[in-house]
């Protein structure tokens, strides 16, 4: 289904097999050292838990720009929010510089604005933060440390060397926001799982 500016969307969990592998193709195309070439059945790029949506651009045949959004529900400071982050933000090596990235980026930003989530929240390498600042108005939030749960082994932002961004979209997370601006969020996933 088309999102909008020429970007593709659909339910990670309703897309059909054939597409999951061309989203796994990009993926070891954008990170050929640390992705395996996809077989014919290929691994689930996302938890089917975190209800993942994903937008996309394709060239003929190959997928040359994605971004997902992944969903969930938080518990932080006696109060329930649904959160909403970017996960693999990815173009194709051949197609960068060319506001592939910005544009999908931007797609599923307006996405999350529209989904009813109370806040946008992942994290990214402090040399992007201006591309995503560009692309969907995501500030540095950098008084958050992100955890991915409360075990010792959990992933954290700041052993990551990551910045937090995060976007209020709700006015209940508009009243949160000071217990929410300064704080250390719990993502309560499981072990080795981050935003
Ligand atoms: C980040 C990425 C998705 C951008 O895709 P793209 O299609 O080239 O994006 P656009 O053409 O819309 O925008 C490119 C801008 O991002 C900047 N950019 C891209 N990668 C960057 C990086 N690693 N550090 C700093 N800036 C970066 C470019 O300098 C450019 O800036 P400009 O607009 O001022 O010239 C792409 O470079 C990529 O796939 N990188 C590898 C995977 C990755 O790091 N993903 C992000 C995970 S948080």
């Amino acid at each position: 289904m088309p999102a909008s500016d020429g970007i593709e969307q659909v339910f990670y969990s309703e897309a059909p097999p054939d597409l999951r592998r061309r989203f796994a193709l990009l993926r070891h195309r954008a990170d050929p050292v640390l992705r395996p070439m996809p077989g014919e059945t290929v691994r689930d790029l996302h938890d089917p838990a975190l209800s993942a949506v994903s937008f996309y651009t394709c060239s003929g045949e190959a997928v040359i720009s994605y971004a997902a959004v992944l969903r969930k529900t938080i518990r932080h400071a006696a109060q329930t929010f649904e959160i909403a982050g970017l996960s693999a933000v990815l173009t194709d090596p051949e197609f960068r510089g060319r506001g592939f990235g910005r544009r999908t980026v931007a797609a599923a930003t307006r996405w999350i604005g529209e989904s009813g989530a109370d806040l946008g929240l992942f994290t990214c390498d402090p040399p992007l933060a201006r591309f995503y600042a560009r692309a969907g108005a995501w500030p540095v939030a950098g008084n958050i440390v992100l955890i991915g749960g409360r075990s010792a082994t959990a992933l954290r932002s700041d052993m990551l060397g990551k910045v937090v961004l995060m976007r209020l979209f709700t006015p209940h997370a508009m009243a949160a926001e000071p217990v929410l601006s300064q704080a250390t969020i719990d993502l309560d996933l499981p072990d080795g799982q981050f935003l």
